[in-house]
């Protein structure tokens, strides 16, 4: 399944990817015609209504990641690793990877290049796909400094690519942009072979992702904050204001991916 969906974006049809954390959801956004679910550690804030996903653990991407695969048995599953599952030896990555595959995912996503290009090496000479998340990476949230778009200096943007070169060499599945410039996930998405999924990276990626929650405008901010005091980030759309429903907002993400009409300028960097 997931090698099909690599070979489509390989001949150019667009990624549409969205997070997901629940076999309802799943269900409807496989309807819907979506690509990839992804199992996020998102779910950190959006199921959770926490501020960051440094609180997630293996045992809530476990049993998300169940509840996703039981609604959508015909759909590639990414599950995140979350923090401090992969970080520190690989032999635990692989251990926790393995326990991801078992629990439904199909491919694993880790954040961050350096060091972590060796790790997602070991993970996939032990048959675990890989898809590696650069650029902004949530879970050094409190390192970046914050929510700051990444790769804006020359010598950040030098570095992306070697990162993105390195993952492509030791076999990884994707590579996910998070709020990169437009112009350099661009530059990236035509330089290496993997397919690219961006969010905040521009309309020149292999591929899209979206928080659910964000593309229905139905998030508003961690539970102890007042949703007046919460804004959206600049990518997010809501597709249910034109969508009418949630079937029809989701199809109309899914559209305006595989059409390059969704993000616009106005969602980039
Ligand atoms: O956890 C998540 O939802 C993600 C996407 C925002 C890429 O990693
Ligand atoms: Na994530």
């Amino acid at each position: 399944m997931l090698n099909t969906l690599i070979t489509r974006a390989r001949s150019g049809e667009k990624i549409a990817m969205l997070t997901c954390y629940d076999a309802t959801f799943a269900k409807l956004l496989a309807l819907a015609g979506v690509d990839v679910l992804l199992v996020g550690d998102s779910l950190g804030m959006v199921i959770q209504g926490g501020s960051n996903t440094l609180a997630v653990t293996m045992q809530d991407m476990i049993y998300h990641t169940r509840m996703v695969a039981r609604g959508a048995p015909h759909t590639v599953i990414m599950s995140d690793m979350p923090a401090c599952s992969y970080e520190h030896d690989r032999e635990t990555a692989l251990t926790n990877a393995q326990t991801l595959l078992a629990a439904g995912a199909h491919i694993v996503k880790i954040e961050g290049g350096g060091d972590m290009v060796e790790t997602a090496r070991y993970l996939i000479e032990n048959g675990v796909p890989v898809c590696a998340h650069l650029g902004f990476t949530p879970q050094s949230v409190e390192k970046l400094g914050g929510y700051k778009i990444q790769g804006k200096t020359e010598e950040s943007a030098r570095a992306m690519l070697a990162d993105a070169q390195a993952m492509a060499a030791v076999g990884v599945s994707m590579v996910l942009f998070e709020m990169v410039p437009a112009a350099l996930a661009t530059q990236i998405t035509q330089t290496i072979q993997v397919p690219t999924i961006g969010i905040g990276a521009g309309a020149g990626c292999s591929g899209q992702v979206l928080v659910l929650q964000d593309l229905l405008g139905i998030y508003t901010g961690p539970a102890d904050k007042a949703p007046q005091d919460y804004k959206a980030p600049r990518f997010v759309q809501n597709f249910l204001q034109q969508g009418g429903s949630v079937q029809g907002a989701v199809e109309r993400y899914v559209h305006a991916v595989k059409e390059g009409r969704f993000p616009g300028e106005q969602h980039s960097y």
